[in-house]
């Protein structure tokens, strides 16, 4: 039996690796989550992985609120810098692969075309400097690893596409920022994408994301269109949404990625975020 220790279960892409191993009798599953397995906690973390041997670790642990990480800097940096490192630490310990998962967000935003693994990273934003750091650290303690960078991530759990569909239940048109544009991307699309390079001893770093950019309001113009929402989205700036939301964090304008690594390494494509959505809402 191959076993797969997954962390953070409980959240977006946690659900969605368990769900895309659900149907392989010789993979199982051993997902933790808080309070369970603290991934902050390398004694618990080292005792955890002595006593169930997994084959290896996908971590999809995160503290995933960008305003969040600025309010409370050092639980992010606890979570998503020491924690993979803790992690990375046991697995090299046990010389098991370890896919290790990160953001666009790690990125400065301000080019004009995809990102690809190979370019420099500056982030804007605690978040994003919180998870370069655990990129970092994973790279430092382990030596089979891959770090998948995705962005706009929507799956079972608290999400954009969710936020929006609650809003227009109560509001007849919604502000949404249309000069930040990004790869929309299903959890379950990526958790085929991992579940297709787990194997592959083909370590680095990939970005994962659904094909295509957008905005933020192009994205809910296509969430309502599909769900046929008669609400309107009012096209606005993100200074005027920061001129609403003055707590909320900066964001990088461009933070479009490009699967080079996926195309150029593995020959593996990602669906288009359109008809990822139309699956997830289906
Ligand atoms: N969501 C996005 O738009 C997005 C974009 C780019 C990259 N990513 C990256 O993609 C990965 C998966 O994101 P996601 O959206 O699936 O995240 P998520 O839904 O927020 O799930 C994260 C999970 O980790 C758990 N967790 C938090 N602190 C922990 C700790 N100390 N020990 C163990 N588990 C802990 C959370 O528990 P609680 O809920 O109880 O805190 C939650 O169940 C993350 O690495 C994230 O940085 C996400």
């Amino acid at each position: 039996m191959y076993k797969i220790m997954v962390t953070g279960c409980n959240g977006q892409l946690g659900r969605a690796i368990k769900q895309v191993y659900e149907n392989e009798a010789d993979t199982e599953i051993l997902g933790t989550d808080v309070p369970d397995l603290d991934i902050t906690d390398l004694n618990a973390v080292r005792a955890y992985v002595k006593e169930n041997a997994p084959n290896a670790i996908v971590n999809c642990a995160a503290a995933t609120n960008v305003d969040g990480c600025e309010k409370d800097t050092d639980l992010a940096y606890k979570i998503n810098a020491i924690g993979p490192r803790n992690l990375a630490i046991a697995a090299n310990e046990n010389d098991i692969p370890l896919v290790h998962i990160s953001t666009d967000y790690v990125f400065p935003g301000d080019g004009n075309r995809p990102y690809i693994e190979f370019d420099e990273t500056a982030p804007k934003s605690a978040y994003g400097r919180t998870k370069l750091a655990g990129e970092r650290f994973v790279q430092q303690f382990s030596k089979r690893w891959y770090i998948v960078r995705t962005a706009w991530l929507y799956g079972e759990g608290k999400n954009f596409v969710r936020t929006m569909l609650s809003l227009a239940e109560k509001n007849d048109t919604i502000g949404v920022v249309d000069d930040q544009v990004g790869n929309p991307t299903s959890a379950l699309e990526l958790a085929r994408a991992i579940k297709a390079l787990l194997p592959t001893d083909q370590y680095g770093i990939y970005h994962g994301t659904c094909e295509g950019i957008c905005s933020w309001a192009d994205f809910t113009e296509e969430i309502f269109r599909l769900k046929g929402v008669s609400t309107k989205v009012e096209h606005i700036s993100s200074e005027e949404y920061k001129r609403r939301f003055p707590a909320s964090a900066d964001r990088p304008a461009y933070s479009a990625l490009d699967n080079y690594m996926f195309r150029l390494n593995l020959d593996y494509r990602f669906a288009d975020w359109k008809d990822a959505l139309k699956e997830y809402l289906a």
